[in-house]
């Protein structure tokens, strides 16, 4: 018979090595380390250098995942690229399979902000349990740094640039446990990275809009908001659908958007600190490859262990987000 559960069995993740410390952000905008620490948990965040590709950060973080699962690139039957910031506006998903050499997969990408990873671990695993792939590259990878307002003190304290990857596999049984994914696009204004029109006249009558886009633009209290209270809500909807209860969960793994939304969801869900895993200290936010990347490094130091169950949640722009629980592992 044909599997079509799902194990997710290997990570890997890159970041740029540059850092841009709290101390350097004094020079660029009126803050300070201890604001920076107390309202965010952040210290540093990397940076990637001008003229670096986000293909070529999501290609590493992709190489050290195919390793960790044993498995070549050619095994490969889909990539998932999700991104905001992708090097080409018609994507960027397969350039990597070029760089991979995945001759065999199929590759695209998917776009929801710091949610993106939630949705496509979703989206790789429909493919799965229909049995069409057995094999799924799932990447999370962004580069905000290029669209930040640098003077803006409100938004480019938060973010960093970063690479995640997993690969996910048909399986006996099924190890993604329960999922479930939310939109609500009337929030949409508090958070975007807008395009940005100038409209040119053709010819007579025929107007263009041509242009760039905006920096990032956000209200930081009603996403703060937001996320505090839709977070666990939506994490308690997909442990219901899991059939698992608080207590099981090993690892509550959230976008790293700001400590003390952790802490926040942490403690309204009754989760004790110690299973929080956090790493937005050393990275900041950095969207679609937080989870991924924080995963990765979580595994790699054996905290989180073969069938361990994790409670993930992602959220932002959109307004998105979502939440799956899945047993790490084969
Ligand atoms: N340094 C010093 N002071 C600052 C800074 C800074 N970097 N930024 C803002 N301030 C000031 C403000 O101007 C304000 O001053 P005022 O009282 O004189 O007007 C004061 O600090 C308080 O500002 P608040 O905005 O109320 O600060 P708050 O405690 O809400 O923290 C923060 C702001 C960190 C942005 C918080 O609202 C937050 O984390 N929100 C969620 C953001 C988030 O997670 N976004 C990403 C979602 S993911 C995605 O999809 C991209």
């Amino acid at each position: 018979m044909q599997n079509t559960g799902i194990a997710i069995i290997g990570s890997g993740s890159a970041v740029p090595t540059a850092c841009l410390s709290n101390q350097a952000m004094m020079d660029l905008v009126d803050t300070s380390d201890e604001w920076i620490k107390t309202r965010t948990g952040i210290s540093q965040r990397h940076i990637a250098a001008a003229g670096a590709t986000l293909s070529a950060l999501a290609t590493d973080a992709s190489r050290n995942a195919i390793a960790m699962a044993g498995i070549s690139a050619s095994d490969i039957d889909l990539i998932l690229l999700t991104t905001s910031t992708p090097d080409d506006l018609f994507g960027s998903a397969c350039q990597i399979q070029a760089a991979l050499g995945a001759d065999k997969a199929v590759a695209f990408d998917l776009t929801a902000a710091c949610s993106g990873f939630l949705f496509g671990l979703v989206t790789a695993a429909q493919y799965i349990k229909t049995g069409v792939f057995q094999n799924v590259l799932l990447i999370g990878a962004d580069v905000l740094s290029r669209w930040v307002d640098w003077q803006d003190r409100g938004t480019c304290v938060l973010f960093g640039d970063g690479a995640g990857a997993v690969v996910m596999q048909a399986n006996s049984s099924d190890r993604l446990l329960g999922f479930k994914l939310k939109s609500d696009g009337s929030q949409n204004h508090y958070l975007n990275l807008s395009y940005a029109a100038d409209s040119q006249e053709l010819t007579p009558g025929v107007t263009v809009s041509k242009g760039a886009y905006q920096a990032i633009t956000m209200n930081g209290k009603e996403v703060y908001r937001f996320a505090v209270q839709s977070v666990p809500e939506v994490i308690d909807k997909a442990l219901f659908n899991a059939q698992i209860s608080t207590e099981q969960v090993d690892w509550l793994l959230l976008h790293q958007a700001n400590q003390r939304i952790l802490d926040a969801v942490a403690q309204r869900l009754d989760i004790p600190k110690h299973k929080v895993i956090s790493n937005l200290a050393q990275y900041g936010n950095t969207s679609a490859a937080s989870i991924p990347l924080a995963l990765d490094e979580a595994v790699r130091a054996g905290k989180i262990q073969n069938n361990d169950i994790i409670a993930a949640s992602g959220f932002g722009a959109g307004l998105t987000w979502g939440a799956a629980i899945f047993r790490w592992g084969r």
